[in-house]
């Protein structure tokens, strides 16, 4: 039993408060860094070529289509300018695991097929002004270096997604190649990352909010900079002088962070060794993967569950964090989840009611260095924005719209991470941060700025 005393100092103990503001100052610095010119940090702070968040004044019927987080979604919005939102409509699916590893083509046709079914489906048909065309905001969750709020190319893949074809290429085009394979007739008026999305959505809601972060399978955050602050953008500043940032802060490294030898293994042996380091130690892909590992490791070492290292434990992701999310909620008195989550998944019986409480204490350990991370990551931001100093009376209020599954399934994980960014930045400054929960608003957000963004805005004077 000497291993949990090990393991917990190797997770916990280094996750104190000054190691958290190291992060956090380590985190707004790579900002600084990213910002100044391409390729001068991990952080790869991209410019959306997004000046403008929506302002409630958006009329008319758009379409979203969500790619990016454990579901894939269609929706459509029916905007009633300052009446707010009218209807809406959606339909979610998985995407097929082999899809996430096969051809650019197969994977755009796909979705394609399913906006496809979706329009055809429409329960409530509605006409078109004649010559007009639908009109979409496309969120696709992945880092993309944008060339206009409607174009860009693919960067890199993250969350499990291999699609060797698709890097490099414009995804809007991708798409609207696929759309009219499919025959779809739909014109892309926006391509927003999902932090982008929430951010617009949030905004729409709440005049405050200025950031937006994800905490699902995979997590990023987005922000407001002001235009002067990006070096890297060349040319006239807008006339708002601001863009919205999408940090890509997965991608975040720095010596700061605590970094163990399951996450260094678990990195190896990824789809993107050396890649999104930050987001492997904190978000719903990795966190279950984590668990499984420093199981891996007590029954081989400690023989936590008997003379032999179960096989099921062997195979990499085979806990999944609402597995580990609802051990860790466990209450019943003898840990009957845990049980039957040792028997299911890992084919593991008669535990002891020993073992088990080590396990939920496992999970609380390495879901409690996660949001601690990620409540030093907005730290680093608000730093970054200045808004991290409270003068009574003075600082502006600051919200941050938040979303993801982890957010918003993982009780403990949300509620730590909320207290631990309290604890950072103190009783003061609280009053003037506020989280709010801005569920789906990624699609919303990119129906608003398909909206904001459409090409017969001008049209209809
Ligand atoms: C959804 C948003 O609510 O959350 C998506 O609509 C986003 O755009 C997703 O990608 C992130 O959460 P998860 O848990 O699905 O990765
Ligand atoms: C990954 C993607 C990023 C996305 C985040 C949350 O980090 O690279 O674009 O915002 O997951 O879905």
């Amino acid at each position: 039993w000497f291993k949990v005393e090990e393991i917990y100092n190797e997770f916990e103990h280094k996750c104190g408060i000054i190691k958290l503001k190291e992060v956090a100052d380590a985190m707004t610095m790579e900002m600084h860094a990213g910002l100044a010119c391409e390729d001068g940090s991990k952080l790869k702070m991209l410019n959306t070529h997004l000046n403008n968040l929506p302002t409630s004044d958006e009329e008319g019927v758009y379409y979203a289509l969500d790619l990016g987080g454990t579901n894939f979604r269609v929706l459509r919005v029916q905007l009633a300018g300052k009446s707010g939102i009218k209807s809406q409509e959606f339909v979610e699916a998985s995407i097929p695991p082999h899809l996430m590893v096969g051809t650019s083509q197969a994977l755009f046709d796909y979705i394609a097929a399913e906006l496809a079914k979706f329009v055809n489906n429409e329960s409530d048909k509605f006409h078109l002004p004649k010559g007009r065309r639908r009109e979409l905001g496309f969120t696709f969750s992945f880092p993309v270096m944008q060339t206009s709020i409607a174009s860009g190319t693919l960067i890199r893949w993250t969350k499990g997604f291999s699609i060797d074809d698709a890097v490099g290429q414009d995804v809007v085009a991708e798409l609207t190649q696929a759309m009219k394979r499919q025959g779809v007739d739909m014109h892309v008026s926006a391509l927003v990352n999902d932090t982008v999305g929430t951010l617009a959505g949030g905004r729409y809601d709440n005049n405050d909010v200025a950031i937006a972060v994800i905490l699902g399978t995979g997590t990023n955050a987005a922000y407001v900079e002001r235009a002067e602050s990006i070096p890297k953008c060349h040319g006239p500043p807008p006339k708002s002088g601001e863009m919205v940032i999408n940090m890509e802060w997965g991608n975040f490294m720095s010596k700061h962070l605590p970094l163990t030898s399951y996450d260094s293994s678990l990195d190896a042996e990824s789809l993107n060794p050396g890649e999104q380091i930050y987001e492997k130690m904190i978000s719903g892909m990795y966190l279950g993967e984590i668990l499984r590992r420093v199981l891996c490791r007590m029954a081989d070492e400690a023989a936590l569950f008997g003379d032999t290292v179960p096989s099921k434990l062997k195979t990499p992701f085979v806990l999944s964090t609402p597995e580990m999310s609802a051990m860790h909620h466990d209450t019943s008195h003898d840990l009957q989840v845990v049980r039957d989550k040792l028997k299911d998944i890992l084919e593991i019986s008669n535990t002891s009611l020993k073992t088990r409480k080590l396990i939920v204490n496992l999970c609380n350990i390495i879901a409690t260095r996660g949001a601690r991370l990620a409540a030093a990551g907005i730290l680093g931001i608000l730093k970054k924005m200045k808004r991290d100093t409270a003068k009574k009376g003075e600082t502006p209020k600051t919200v941050i719209a938040m979303d993801g599954g982890l957010y918003e399934h993982y009780t403990e994980y949300r509620t730590c991470m909320e207290n631990t960014l309290h604890e950072l930045v103190g009783d003061e400054l609280s009053e003037h941060i506020k989280l709010v929960h801005s569920n789906d608003g990624s699609g919303i957000g990119a129906a608003l700025l398909a909206a904001s963004h459409s090409r017969y805005l001008e049209a209809d004077g």
